[in-house]
Order: structure tokens, then sequence, then C-alpha cells
């Protein structure tokens, strides 16, 4: 899927704007203010109900008015059309629409567009804790596997009751059944996150010779529970430690992605920008794995790409979203930092003023 056509009213400080995208690189420039990471962050809240700045999405309305919409018209290689489009407003939750139709959940918009977003706030993926290295795990299956959503949500599900049963001081002879159905599903979303790791691995290791050639990297799936035992013994186990606070203390939920180079852990060898170009090495990983087992092309939504990379580091991202297809939302400060790009890939360029946005000639 390609977007052709994005919209945006009354999203943080644009108050209208209607881009015609082009399927390859789409530069926006504009000085510090004028909305270039607005325009971003309005694609990635069309397509996940969530900014990548902000938890509180009234935020994102702008401040005089009291809703906003955006809007993304896609077509696929059989040049067929799809329009999705969500509102905002204060005084109601989020709607959603699919063709005009509306949708209550959040996967029926994002299944559309494969999105990755590269920003300053990207480093979290290998800074912070592991919810979001398993929301990037859960990205990739979601994408290649329709069925997986599924599945997640029902273990979401599992989670959730499991919980409020041990909140409930149900007995360790009660909680069998419900630590049995646990496990089945652990074990089946495991299945997949493992299975995809190992796809990513080969992914990401043509990649990380190009940006980081002179490390071996190791990554490992951690389960979320001691991998000497299944997880139904461990749920059993742990039973009375769990009782105590109401809260389940291993499971895919606790999972994690650990990425190590002679022995320890990345974050403790990288540079800063070091850690940015494995970021990037990471999720463009994604996008190629993505692409050679379903042939769709994930967008590429990249916030200040020149402080993000060197020169020369710019270049090979580019060079490779452009051959897996990738469409690309490109911000800059400066565009005479993007010459060099600019020289080598055709570009539609946009102007951003005072959240207001042109189209470049
Ligand atoms: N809800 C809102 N309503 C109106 N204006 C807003 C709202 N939220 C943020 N702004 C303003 O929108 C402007 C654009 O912000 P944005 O972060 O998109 O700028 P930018 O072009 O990415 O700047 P930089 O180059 O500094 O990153 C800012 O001046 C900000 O104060
Ligand atoms: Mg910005």
């Amino acid at each position: 899927m390609i977007i052709k056509r994005y919209t945006l009213n009354h999203f943080r400080n644009i108050k209208k704007a209607d881009l015609k995208l082009e399927n390859g690189l789409n530069l926006i420039w504009g000085v510090n203010g004028s909305g270039k990471t607005a325009l971003l962050e309005g694609l990635h809240f069309l397509n996940t109900g969530r900014s990548f700045r902000t938890s509180i999405s009234d935020h994102l309305i702008h401040h005089d008015q009291t809703e906003c919409t955006l809007a993304a018209e896609l077509t696929d290689s059989d040049q067929q059309t799809t329009r999705i489009a969500l509102q905002k407003s204060k005084r109601h939750d989020i709607e959603m629409r699919v063709n005009h139709t509306k949708v209550s959940k959040w996967s029926e918009l994002a299944r559309w567009i494969p999105i990755q977003t590269i920003s300053p706030e990207s480093f979290a993926l290998l800074l912070e804790g592991p919810k979001m290295r398993r929301a990037f795990i859960d990205w990739g299956i979601f994408y290649q596997y329709p069925e997986y959503h599924k599945l997640w949500s029902i273990q979401k599900k599992l989670l959730k009751q499991r919980n409020a049963l041990l909140k409930q001081q149900k007995s360790q002879q009660e909680m069998l059944p419900w630590n049995q159905q646990f496990a089945q599903y652990a074990e089946k979303l495991t299945k997949y996150r493992k299975s995809y790791i190992n796809s990513l691995n080969e992914a990401l290791q043509g990649i990380i010779d190009k940006f980081l050639p002179q490390f071996t990297f190791v990554t490992e799936y951690h389960l979320g529970w001691d991998k000497n035992y299944p997880i139904a013994e461990v749920l059993n186990i742990q039973y009375e430690r769990d009782k105590i606070t109401g809260y389940t203390h291993s499971g895919p939920h606790k999972a994690d992605l650990k990425i190590s180079i002679d022995g320890r852990p990345a974050q403790q060898v990288l540079s800063r920008g070091q850690l940015k170009l494995l970021v990037c090495a990471l999720k463009l990983a994604q996008g190629v794995l993505l692409h050679q087992e379903t042939r769709k092309h994930a967008l590429f939504l990249i916030d200040d790409l020149p402080s993000e990379l060197d020169q020369q580091h710019r270049l090979v991202l580019l060079q490779q979203l452009k051959a897996i297809g990738a469409q690309q939302l490109v911000t800059t400060i400066e565009p005479k930092a993007m010459t060099n790009v600019l020289s080598q890939t055709p570009a539609k360029v946009f102007h951003v003023e005072h959240g207001q946005v042109s189209e470049h000639k």
C-alpha cells in the first residue's frame, strides 16, 4: 500500500493540509516549530491511535479547536483505493473509519499501513524497558501473519483474567485450569516470536554490515519465564508470589529481546550515534523482512534525518529503503543537508511554515 493523499485538519499547529505524496521519497523541510514532526505524528496517530510524543491525545488537537481529523488515501498494486480516517474530539472517543464505515479497533486501521517511525525518541527501543521491544517484535509478526493479532489479543485477555482471579484470592487448585489455558496461548505466541526473531536476525546481519561492520551482534529472545520449565509449571510454582501481588510475574508479557556485543549489552558498548544506527538497522531489517516475506511495502517516517545520521549513513538508509520500495516521509530543518541524497534520489519536496504546507516546485 502506498499513501497517495494525506489530509489533516486542526492537528497540532496544522489547521488544514492536503499532501499528494510520492511513492518513494517525500522530503519535508521547515524551520524549528514549523510543524514537521506534527505531520509525521499525524500519520503515526492515524495508524496506531497513539502519538510517539505524548500519551495525552487531547494535546494533538489544535489549541483553538475541539476536534481534529486525519485521513489517508491508499492504493495497492492493483490501483484499488482505500480511505482510512480518524476523528479525535475533546468530548468523545476516537472515531475511526475505513472506506467511510466505522471500525472499532485500532488494528483495523493499522493493518493497512505498516509504519516504521525513526525519530529522536526511537532511542527508547534500546534504552528503555522491554515493552517497546515486545511491541517491535509484535509489529513484524502482525504484518506478516494475519492470525497473530487474534492470538495476541486472547493472550492479553487471559492475563487480565488471571490477574483478576489472583486478586480474588482463588486457591492454587482453582487456578490450575486457568494456568493451562494461559500456558497454551503463551506457548503459541512464543513460537511465533522465536521464529520471527530467527528470520529477523538473518535480515539484520546484511544490514549491520553496512551500518556497524566493526561489531558482531548476538540477538536473543528471552521468553519471560525460566526457560528450563514449561510455563504452566512456572505459573503453578509462582502461585503464592502472584497471589500476594495479584499479578502474573511470568509469561510472554514479560518477554524481551536482548542484543549483545561480546557478551555485553549493546547499550553499554555503543556510542549514542552508534545506538541510533542500530535502531535504524533494526527497523530497516523489519522493512526488508516484511517485503521479502509478503511483498508489502512499509512506510518509513524519519524525523530530522540529518540530526539522526551522518551523510554516509543517510545515503545507505535511503538506498536500502528504495531497494525495498518503501515510501518515505523524511523531515529536515536544512534542505542543504539533504543535497547529497537529493542528487541521487528523486524526491517530492514539501515546505512547512507556521503549520502551512506547500509543495516545493
Ligand atoms: N495542540 C497544538 N495546537 C497548536 N499548536 C501546537 C499544538 N501542539 C504543538 N503546537 C505547536 O506546533 C508547532 C510545531 O511543532 P513541531 O514539533 O511539529 O515542529 P517542528 O517543525 O518539528 O520543529 P523542530 O524543528 O523544532 O523539531 C510548535 O510551535 C508547537 O508549539
Ligand atoms: Mg520536530
